[in-house]
C-alpha cells in the first residue's frame, strides 16, 4: 500500500511526519549523516507510519503526538532492519546493498542503536507514559522474538505455535504499538483501542506470513534474495504447513537435510523448495494469511464509515493479495 494510493487525505500529516523525522535523526557525525542519507535514499514504503496516521484519522483528529508516534514507529523499524541485516548476513535490502556490506557490521549496528535511541528520546520528550510503554514493550518483544527465532533455528523444532510467537513479537507487535499509540493520541477510548489492536495484530501477522511466503518465491521481484530463511535454518509457515502433511519419514529427512547443510546449501535449498511445492506449503500458508486479513477487516467493521476506514480495508487487501 503506497501513500499515493490512499483515498483519505493525510497530506498535512505526511509533511509533518517528514519534518519531524529529519530533525530527529540530525547528528554531528559526518559518517553517521552519510549512512543516514543512504538509508533515506533507499527507504521503503513506510507502511507503519502511513497505517498509524490513517488509523488515527479513522478514529479521531490527529495532533503532534500522532505524528511523533508515526515517526517513532518508522525509526524503530529502521533500527531493527539495520540490526537484522547483520544477524542474517543479508546482502540486499529493497534492491540495494545493505549498510553492513557497504560499510561494515559495526557501522550498521551502531547506526541502528542511534535510530533506536533517538526514537526513544522523541517519545520521552512527549511526556506520555502510555505511548512510552507501548513502544518500549515492543522493543522487548522484538529482541526476545529474534532471540527465540535464533534458538529455534538451532534446535530445528519450530512448531506452528512457536512460529506464531515469533512473528507476533518480531512483526505484529510493532504494528500494534504504532496503531494503538496513533489512535490513543486522538483521545480514543478503550473500546476503539481494543478494536484497533485486533486489526493491527492480525494485519501484522499476515504481513510477516506474506514476507515468509516471498522467501519461497525466487521469481518474485521483492528486492531481497529468496531462500534466505532456509540458509539461516529458519522454519517458517510454508515449510511448517508442508511438514504437517508429509509423513514422519519424509519430515525427518527434511530436518536432517536442514541440520547437515554442510557445503551444499544450494542443493538443500532446492530440495526443500521442491518439498514445499509437493505438499502445497505456499498455498496453505496463503490460506492462513487470508484468515488473518479477513479477521483484520472484521475487527474494524463497527468503525464509522469514512475514506480512512476504506483505506484500512485496502491495507488488508494489499497484504492479502494472492501470489499463486
Ligand atoms: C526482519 O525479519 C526482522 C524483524 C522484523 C525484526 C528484527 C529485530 C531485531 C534484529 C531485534 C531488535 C532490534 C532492535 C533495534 C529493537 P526477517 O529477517 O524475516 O525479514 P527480512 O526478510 O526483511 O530480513
Ligand atoms: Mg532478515
Amino acid at each position: 500500500m503506497e501513500f499515493r494510493l490512499l483515498s483519505g487525505d493525510i497530506i498535512n500529516e505526511w509533511e509533518s511526519y517528514h519534518k519531524t523525522l529529519s530533525s530527529a535523526i540530525k547528528s554531528d557525525s559526518s559518517l553517521l549523516n552519510q549512512i543516514n542519507s543512504y538509508i533515506l535514499e533507499n527507504r521503503g514504503k513506510q507502511i507503519r507510519p502511513i497505517l498509524g496516521i490513517v488509523s488515527a484519522k479513522a478514529c479521531g483528529e490527529t495532533n503532534h503526538l500522532t505524528i511523533c508516534s508515526a515517526v517513532v514507529s518508522e525509526m524503530i523499524h529502521t533500527a531493527t532492519l539495520l540490526h537484522d541485516d547483520v544477524a542474517d548476513s543479508a546482502q540486499l535490502r529493497r534492491g540495494a546493498p545493505t549498510v553492513h556490506t557497504l560499510y561494515n557490521p559495526a557501522a550498521s549496528i551502531l547506526t541502528g542503536d542511534f535510530w533506536l535511541a533517538k526514537a526513544l528520546s522523541l517519545i520521552v520528550e512527549q511526556k506520555d507514559s502510555t505511548i512510552l510503554g507501548l513502544f518500549t514493550g515492543t522493543v522487548e518483544d522484538l529482541s526476545e522474538g529474534e532471540l527465540f527465532q535464533m534458538q529455534k533455528a538451532g534446535s530445528f523444532d519450530t512448531t506452528r505455535e512457536d512460529y506464531y510467537s515469533i512473528i507476533y513479537r518480531k512483526t505484529a507487535s510493532l504494528f500494534v504499538a504504532t496503531v494503538k499509540s496513533c489512535v490513543y493520541s486522538t483521545g480514543a477510548g478503550h473500546k476503539t483501542l481494543d478494536i484497533m489492536e485486533e486489526y493491527a495484530r492480525n494485519l501484522g501477522i499476515a504481513f510477516q506470513i506474506r514476507d515468509d511466503i516471498f522467501d519461497y518465491m525466487p521469481d518474485l521481484n521483492t528486492g531481497k534474495s529468496a531462500g534466505n530463511d532456509i540458509r539461516e535454518s529458519k522454519i517458517t509457515l510454508p515449510l511448517i504447513a508442508a511438514m504437517e502433511i508429509a509423513g514422519v519419514k519424509e519430515r525427518e529427512k527434511i530436518i536432517s537435510l536442514l541440520k547437515e547443510k554442510g557445503d551444499t546449501p544450494e542443493n538443500v535449498k532446492e530440495i526443500i523448495f521442491a518439498f514445499v511445492k509437493k505438499y502445497s506449503g505456499i498455498a496453505l500458508a496463503q490460506a492462513t494469511l487470508t484468515e488473518h486479513t479477513k479477521k483484520a477487516e472484521e475487527a474494524i467493521s463497527s468503525l464509522k464509515e469514512s475514506s480512512y476506514k476504506r483505506d484500512l480495508i485496502e491495507f488488508t487487501k494489499f497484504v492479502g493479495n494472492r501470489f499463486i
